[in-house]
């Protein structure tokens, strides 16, 4: 991939994975694709993404993973088919209502990054529900964007600095404030886009600047456990400069 480079290594002998509190996020795309081949309604595929979210949380603290965020559902997916959108805002609803006792349990802390004042009242008191629920987490920081759009949040940031001095990491939290984030997250380490197109789709713009980028042909619904970990090997064998010469270098 152009600006990185791989550190060298045996490719039989991958390298130990590091516990150091990963930002990884995911645009989970290709569910309409994987139901269409299925001679399925592209709802289906969103039913099936639900699954690979469930194993994708699962996997995530395992592999060093801290804070995953996931994009749901973009502020241009309002143009989709009624229907469409109606199912997808209905499997986030259920999603809430069914897997807050599991987050508990599992010390997930479970955050809804986006604007809110668009979405059903039903969908938004479960969404705070879930997030008070949840706010004692520990283990893992589940970030998930629903009608949410990073330019969009970048110019409500920008208007709140309003012509004053602002340095970077006061813009990262009025940036945090305009989507809805408690507080603000490190910058993504890791940007996983899945269903073979290779484009960030108005995602965390501002937070992925020296994000690593990794594209897989995997159809989000058959995303599971190993692909999460192929992709974070993957990121640990990268080279980050963050812009610097290594000091190693000649
Ligand atoms: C993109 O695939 C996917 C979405 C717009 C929705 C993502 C939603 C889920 C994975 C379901 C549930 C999520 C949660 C958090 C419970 P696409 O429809 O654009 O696929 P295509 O490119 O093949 O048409």
């Amino acid at each position: 991939m152009k600006g990185t480079q791989r550190k060298s290594g045996p490719a039989s002998q991958p390298p130990a994975l590091k516990q150091d509190g990963l930002h990884v996020a995911i645009i989970m795309d290709g569910n309409g694709r994987w139901a269409t081949a299925r001679g399925l309604p592209r709802v289906a595929g969103h039913q099936a993404g639900a699954e690979a979210v469930r194993r994708t949380i699962e996997a995530a603290p395992k592999l060093g993973i801290r804070t995953l965020t996931l994009y749901a559902f973009s502020s241009d997916n309002w143009h989709r088919p009624p229907d469409e959108v109606a199912t997808l805002m209905k499997l986030f609803h259920e999603y809430l209502e069914r897997h807050t006792a599991e987050c508990v349990k599992h010390g997930i802390r479970l955050t809804v990054i986006g604007r809110r004042d668009r979405l059903d009242p039903k969908l938004r008191r479960a969404i705070e529900r879930a997030e008070a629920a949840t706010a004692a987490g520990d283990r893992l920081h589940l970030r998930i964007a629903v009608d949410y759009s990073a330019r969009d949040a970048i110019v409500r940031a920008a208007c709140r600095v309003n012509g004053r001095p602002v340095g970077r990491a006061e813009f990262a939290r009025l940036l945090g404030e305009a989507i809805h984030g408690r507080e603000p997250v490190p910058d993504v380490d890791l940007l996983i886009r899945t269903g073979g197109e290779q484009r960030l789709s108005d995602f965390l713009l501002w937070e992925c600047a020296y994000a690593e980028l990794y594209f897989t042909n995997r159809m989000w619904p058959d995303f599971g456990a190993q692909d999460l970990e192929a992709a974070v090997r993957d990121f640990h064998r990268r080279e980050r400069r963050f812009g610097r010469v290594l000091a190693s270098a000649g």
